[in-house]
């Protein structure tokens, strides 16, 4: 299944995912800088895509590597690279993966997976897999942070967000391109507890031309308890749970289920 969504990592995707307002917007930095500080390195991110939190992190004076599937999304990591100071750039790797099956031949202090790689993980096989890998992948007492956004019931059926809606403003590129995106979720899937989602780039050019790009994919929804229970079968110990990048507890209405867990064992 995750070769299909890499199919749209591959395209449009990588190009504008900057300046996408909900990836742009993030208020999740500072949180991921703090527990890369508490932590300590070396610190593994898989899924890193375009470099958005590794570059920052690695700003900060951390060694970190990255993984991701996508050689495009890679690649645009590699440009902000390469034109950043000589310092960073020695402190990150890159390498391209699956995080469901990945042997880096090294240990980390930290693992992270932010902004919903694992919500791509549409088996449970490759969910097992990746925190398999993780768990491997640590060093005694060391810990993996992986976020999910809290699912919303409404999401799972209420035909309302089949309607292309638009909560985002329109964002001007530095090209002078303007970007509106909007979204829908084509169909649900209660029963293997997914929904196909379409996020739809309007592009406006400077010459007034027009273009509509559909980033079609399946976003698979966890639950709590679920995420608990797999943490658990992969030998890990969940440390801490929040709701939020500001560290308060998960409530009803939290928007995000981030934890952080202890591996166990060796
Ligand atoms: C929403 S982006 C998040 C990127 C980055 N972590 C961030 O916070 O901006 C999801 C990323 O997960 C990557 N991804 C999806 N499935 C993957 C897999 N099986 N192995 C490695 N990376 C994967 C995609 O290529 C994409 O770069």
């Amino acid at each position: 299944m995750s070769k299909a969504n890499l199919y749209s990592y591959e395209s449009f995707v990588s190009e504008y995912y900057d300046y996408l307002p909900p990836v742009a917007g993030r208020q999740d930095l500072d949180f991921y800088l703090d527990v890369a500080r508490t932590q300590g390195d070396p610190i593994l991110e898989l899924g890193c895509g375009t470099g958005r939190v590794l570059l920052p992190v690695a700003q900060a004076g951390h060694r970190i590597t990255g993984l991701d599937l996508s050689e495009s999304m890679l690649a645009r990591c590699r440009a902000k690279l390469e034109n950043g100071p000589a310092q960073v750039r020695e402190r990150v790797q890159l390498a391209h993966g699956d995080m469901t099956d990945f042997d880096l031949g090294e240990t980390f202090r930290l693992i992270t997976i932010h902004f919903r790689p694992f919500q791509h993980l549409l088996a449970v096989e490759q969910q097992l897999g990746c925190l398999r890998c993780a768990h491997h992948h640590l060093a005694p007492g060391g810990k993996l942070l992986v976020d999910f956004f809290q699912t919303d019931a409404r999401r799972m059926h209420d035909p309302v967000f089949t309607k292309e809606s638009s909560p985002y403003p329109e964002v001007m590129l530095p090209d002078g391109r303007k970007l509106r995106l909007t979204e829908r979720v084509a169909a649900f899937h209660r029963a293997e507890q997914c929904n196909d989602v379409e996020l739809i780039y309007n592009v406006t050019h400077p010459d007034g031309r027009s273009e509509r790009l559909v980033f079609a994919f399946t976003v698979r929804y966890f639950f709590r308890f679920e995420v608990e229970h797999l943490l658990a079968r992969c030998g890990f110990r969940v440390v801490e749970l929040f709701g939020n990048y500001d560290r308060s507890p998960l409530r009803d209405d939290s928007p995000e289920m981030i934890f952080i867990a202890e591996k166990q064992g060796s």
